[in-house]
């Protein structure tokens, strides 16, 4: 085997940042239902005259929620233009300087160049790329840092807690890309970040009778980012992906797979505080035991909450998909708990597809 030297170690997701309409009511919303912790926070009382930004975490997951106090910065107008949605997803690395000028110079668009900011908890180095549609990669060196997010952010002091859901890191995060630009975008990974591609699955695979995707699968050298690329493919109705750009009105991020020790526990937590799930139907447990063949965890009680299961050489993996997390048919997130599948359920691709179209049907958007 060729070695190869990585030249863009990346160490984790450090955060998502999503632009909101509400930051502070969307806050109350990931803290309630999904169990995510205060953390941080930055905005008037901080000395920020146009945004403010609520950090919360779960396990080593960190969102950022970020909204615009006036109707004429960039935050506003990406709001307006795309609903709420993923602007940033943040990489956690070594040498922020130099993840910049490694990707830049195999042909990235600079978002930020290395900039350096302290506070009396030390010095954090940021850089960042631009993506697809609006999204950007911010690269986070944090080793000189011992503050609670970032420095300009304070403690986020509140007495309203919520118990955790056993959510414990980013697992995948899936981007939608606009028609033919799967492999454009999948070159950039390869190219300019340095990735490998996983799996690759075409429109035959990810078809149903009415509508059909592609994707590939891009992860960086110690696998712990990966990153699905979907284009919409030809159906007899619409995609769901293209559903997605033409709420979202450009290519971005479509769901983020959050991990869980746990699933049972957790999706029957998420809701009990309201979360709702795509629906399945009762047939797809009539064979799932012929499929996946022996697994932990009854027929009944992934059935009871709508829980899809997969199985490939290495393992088998459990899975369930919220339904969008915001008014635009756009984001959602799926709860994944892996018993050694690397993979990304497959065979779960017809069954949940079919669920999606009956939304799509309800939205009137097939
Ligand atoms: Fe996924």
């Amino acid at each position: 085997m060729k070695e190869t030297i990585d030249f863009l170690p990346l160490k984790g997701t450090d955060y998502i940042e999503f632009y909101v309409g509400n930051s502070k009511q969307a806050a109350f919303f990931y803290q309630t239902a999904f169990g995510f912790q205060p953390l941080a926070f930055a905005g008037l009382e901080t000395g920020l005259s146009d945004r403010s930004s609520y950090v919360l975490q779960q396990g080593k997951i960190r969102l950022v929620l970020t909204s615009s106090l006036n109707g004429e910065n960039e935050i506003s107008r990406h709001a307006m233009k795309h609903g709420d949605g993923v602007k940033v997803i943040a990489l956690w690395v070594d040498d922020a300087t130099k993840a910049w000028e490694e990707t830049t110079s195999r042909g990235a668009d600079s978002y930020m160049a290395p900039t350096t900011t302290a506070d009396d908890n030390g010095e954090v180095i940021t850089s960042g790329i631009r993506i697809y549609g609006e999204t950007v990669h911010v690269f986070v060196e944090r080793k000189n840092y011992n503050g609670v997010f970032l420095p300009g952010y304070i403690p986020w002091e509140t007495s309203y807690k919520t118990e955790p859901t056993g959510l414990k890191y980013v697992d995948h995060m899936v981007g939608n890309v606009g028609w033919g630009e799967m492999n454009k975008w999948v070159d950039f990974y390869a190219e300019v970040m340095g990735f490998n591609q996983l799996i690759s699955f075409d429109d035959k695979d990810i078809s149903t009778e009415f509508t059909a995707l592609m994707s590939k699968v891009m992860s960086n050298g110690n696998e712990r980012i990966k990153f699905p690329i979907n284009e919409p493919a030809e159906g007899a109705k619409k995609s769901q992906v293209e559903e997605y750009l033409d709420f979202y009105g450009t290519s971005g991020v479509q769901h983020i797979a959050l991990e869980t020790d746990d699933i049972l526990q957790t999706v029957t937590t998420l809701k009990d505080r309201g979360i709702d799930f795509l629906e399945i139907p009762d047939d797809y447990y009539e064979v799932v035991k012929e499929r996946v063949g022996e697994i932990d965890e009854t027929v009944d009680s992934l059935k009871k909450l709508g829980i899809l299961v997969d199985r490939d050489e290495e393992g088998y993996l459990l899975q369930i998909f919220t339904k969008p997390l915001v008014d635009r048919p756009t984001l959602f997130f799926e709860i994944i708990q892996r018993k050694g599948a690397k993979s990304f359920g497959k065979g779960n691709f017809k069954a949940l597809f079919e669920a999606i179209e009956l939304e799509q049907g309800k939205r009137g958007t097939l």
